[in-house]
C-alpha cells in the first residue's frame, strides 16, 4: 500500500462507482446481487474517508440516464436506495455525516423523496464527512437548471444581467452550490468516461482510473488513488514555479 502524504490529501474526493453488473456477471450471480455487494462498499468508503480525514466525498449512485435500464433493475436499484436511507441515516447522524443529495429528486417515489428530505435535515448540523450522493443526477441537467434560475433571475428583476452577474450567479444556482469542486475523481471498474457526472465541478479535477470492480473496491484501493493523485503536478494552466525565469 501507497503511504498518503497528509499535506496533499484532497479536500473532496468524487467517485462513479461502476462495475456491479460485470462483478456480479463474473460470479454467474444477477446483477442485482452486484449492487447489493455495491452498498457493502460504499459503507466501507464512507468510513475510510472519515479516517483519512477527507472533508467532502461525492458518491454518484444514479445518473438521470439509468433509468434507461430494464425495468426490474432500476426497481432493485429503489428498493436499495430506499433500504439504504432507512437503515443507514441514524448511523449516518450517529457518525456526524451531514448527508447531501444532489439531482432531482422529484422523479423518485414520494417515500424516497421524504427518506432523502428527512436524512438531510437530521444531518444537516453535523461537522465531520460532508457526504454527497448524486442520485438522479446529470451534469447537463445540472448546468441547464442552473441557466433556467438565471433566466427566471433575469425576469424577475426585468433587465440583462451583465457577464459579472452571470459568472457570480451561475455556480450559485448549480445544485453543487457550496461544494468545493472535487480535487480527484475515481472511476472504477476500467471505464475512462465522465458519464455525465459532475461537468462543471470537474474543469481542473484529476481523474484516476481503476480497473477494480466497485463491489471490491477497498480502503487501499482509496489510499492508492490518493497517493497517485499526490504524484500529480496541478497546474491549472500556469507553469510549474520552478520554471519560471
Ligand atoms: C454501477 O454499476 C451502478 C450503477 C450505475 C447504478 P453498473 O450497474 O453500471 O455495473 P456495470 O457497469 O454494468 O458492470
Ligand atoms: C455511471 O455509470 C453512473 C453511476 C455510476 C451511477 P454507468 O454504468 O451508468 O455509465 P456508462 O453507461 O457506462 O457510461
Ligand atoms: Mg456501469
Amino acid at each position: 500500500m501507497e503511504e498518503i502524504d497528509k499535506k496533499k490529501l484532497p479536500c473532496h474526493i468524487a467517485i462513479i462507482m461502476d462495475g456491479n453488473g460485470r462483478w456480479a456477471k463474473s460470479r454467474n450471480l444477477p446483477r442485482p446481487a452486484g449492487h447489493r455487494k455495491g452498498i457493502e462498499a460504499l459503507q466501507n468508503v464512507i468510513e475510510a474517508a472519515g479516517e483519512i480525514g477527507v472533508e467532502f466525498l461525492t458518491l454518484f449512485g444514479f445518473s438521470s440516464e439509468n433509468w434507461n435500464r430494464p425495468k426490474d433493475e432500476v426497481s432493485e436499484l429503489m428498493r436499495l436506495l430506499r433500504s439504504y436511507l432507512r437503515s443507514q441515516t441514524a448511523e449516518l447522524h450517529k457518525n456526524n455525516i451531514r448527508l447531501r443529495v444532489i439531482g432531482d429528486r422529484k422523479a423518485f417515489d414520494k417515500d424516497i423523496v421524504v427518506l432523502i428530505d428527512n436524512a438531510e435535515r437530521l444531518t444537516s448540523e453535523n461537522t465531520g464527512l460532508n457526504l454527497v450522493m448524486a442520485l438522479n443526477y446529470g451534469g447537463r441537467q445540472d448546468i441547464l437548471h442552473a441557466a433556467n434560475l438565471l433566466a427566471d433571475h433575469a425576469w424577475r428583476e426585468k433587465r440583462k444581467l451583465t457577464e459579472d452577474e452571470v459568472n457570480a450567479l451561475l455556480p450559485q444556482f448549480l445544485m453543487t452550490a457550496g461544494i468545493p469542486d472535487p480535487e480527484l475523481m475515481i472511476r472504477t471498474s476500467g471505464e475512462q468516461r465522465i458519464s455525465n457526472f459532475l461537468l462543471w465541478p470537474c474543469a481542473y479535477t484529476e481523474f484516476v482510473f481503476t480497473d477494480t470492480l466497485w463491489p471490491d473496491f477497498s480502503r487501499k484501493d482509496i489510499d492508492d488513488a490518493i497517493a497517485e493523485f499526490n504524484k500529480r503536478d496541478r497546474r491549472f494552466g500556469r507553469i510549474k514555479t520552478s520554471q519560471a525565469q
